[in-house]
């Protein structure tokens, strides 16, 4: 059995990128350069979140406006991140940001239970058939702690099975070298099988491999590990923190699968910090305070009302025709960056959850973990992340590109170009390519 870390890739410190790209970068963004430096004063690494980091020092943004941001130098780039899928509707959806609004005219926050809760529980209960009831934190990382618990308490067992490369947040017991988890290969049913020990209380499972390089669960994988899960008398979580976005149920429906827990956060909160867990009446009674015997469950901003309002809005808006769209934009552009990629002479893949893509570089698409971080050794993903960004295209260190539908047709040409531009730069620059 492997013993990969589950968290998913670190920036690289030193990429070796070629000097001129820095140079450029440099030169284009003082503002964000002297606001970085004044951050590492008081923010360890000049940050608060590992992804937002990239060398030589990030872009400082100051404004986000549907498709649009804008940073402290006033550059204005095309939005492919959406906060890593958070944002459906783009930057500052003025529905979600009104609702959320109206709620701080009127307290945001109350000592006791309140009626933008439950609508947002509602939308979720009729939209997720798994999903029976709700109980909300304020973050994925938050939920999936609480589903960690929750499991643990309903079968009496201690231990999780996680896959390598996995994400549910950046708290134990879901960290990869913890003492009660277990990881085993992505995509590898026979490794589920031999690991699936009677001491399991939950196999935890994205539907794909999100922050792990958007890598797909193959459906029997998917399946068969649900059902393993069930014979063995674990708990099947299902973490639908990013999928949630790609369909209207979550992706579990499509999938055929009905999960003991479902894991949400990001886009039910419409921009604003949220995460919840959803599952059966029996099991969810147990974070009740009415329930003898109960798993404690508290937090000050738990349901925070800026979250129920502006997810609520934000739900309601993101219907199948719009699902649909976005997936149409997503399959185009990853169409794009292959030809470009194929007629620059590198060897790319584009691998795809939904509107939720990552460019690898490799010739064929990894399949697990351990292949999509292999392919982010090169200095061609930096190098490419740059030269969008000098491109006015806002992208991720990592190759991933999440869509919204903020994105109208022109900006979706523009991303193209962008690509198609990128690809031709790289093959200038004359970077060594991986081989596999
Ligand atoms: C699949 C998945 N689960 C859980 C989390 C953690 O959510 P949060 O960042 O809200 O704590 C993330 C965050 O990226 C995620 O992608």
């Amino acid at each position: 059995m492997t013993t990969l870390p589950a968290d998913p890739p670190r920036p690289t410190r030193d990429s070796a990128v070629p000097e001129t790209l820095l140079a450029e970068y440099r030169a284009r963004t003082p503002g964000s350069a002297a606001a970085y430096q004044r951050a590492t004063a008081v923010l360890p690494g000049g940050e608060t979140r590992f992804v937002t980091y990239f060398p030589p020092y990030p872009v400082i943004l100051a404004e986000g406006h549907g498709s649009r941001l804008l940073d402290v130098d006033g550059i204005e780039y095309l939005d492919l991140v959406n906060n890593y899928t958070s944002l459906i509707h783009g930057n500052a959806y003025p529905p979600a940001m009104a609702a959320a609004a109206a709620v701080l005219a009127s307290g945001a926050v109350f000592p006791s239970p309140h009626e933008l809760q439950r609508e947002l529980a509602e939308l979720l209960v009729t939209r997720i058939p798994s999903v029976r009831r709700v109980r909300f934190t304020n973050s994925g990382t938050e939920a999936s702690v609480l589903a960690a618990r929750l499991a643990q308490r309903a079968t009496g067992r201690g231990r999780l099975l996680l896959f390598n490369g996995a994400y549910h947040g950046s708290a134990p017991p879901l960290l990869a070298d913890g003492p009660e988890v277990v990881t085993v290969p992505y995509n590898d049913i026979d490794a589920v099988r031999d690991a699936l020990t009677e001491d399991i209380a939950a196999v935890f499972t994205e539907p794909f491999l999100g922050a792990g390089g958007v890598i797909p669960g193959r459906p029997e994988f998917l399946r068969a590990t649900a059902e393993l899960a069930r014979e063995r008398g674990a708990l099947f979580v299902l973490d639908e923190v990013q999928s949630l976005r790609n369909a209207v149920g979550g992706v579990q429906t499509g999938l055929g699968l009905h999960p003991d827990l479902t894991v949400m956060g990001k886009v039910i909160g419409g921009g604003m910090p949220i995460g919840a867990i959803g599952g059966s009446e029996e099991l969810l009674r147990l974070t009740a305070a009415t329930t003898e015997r109960n798993l404690a469950h508290s937090g000050t901003f738990n349901g925070h009302l800026t979250a129920a309002a502006a997810g609520s809005v934000t739900l309601r808006h993101l219907d199948a025709p719009a699902i649909d769209r976005l997936d149409l934009a997503a399959r185009r552009l990853a169409d794009v960056i292959t030809a470009a990629s194929a007629a620059a002479g590198i060897p790319t893949t584009v691998t795809r959850a939904g509107s939720i893509l990552n460019v690898h570089f490799t010739p064929t698409a990894p399949v697990d973990a351990e292949q999509a971080r292999a392919a982010t050794t090169t200095p061609l993903l930096s190098a490419l992340h740059l030269v969008l960004l000098l491109d006015g295209v806002y992208t991720t260190p990592r190759g991933m590109i999440n869509l919204s539908t903020a994105l109208d047709a022109d900006d979706l040409d523009r991303a193209a170009r962008a690509y198609t531009h990128a690809f031709q730069r790289l093959a200038d620059m004359e970077i060594p390519t991986p081989s596999r």
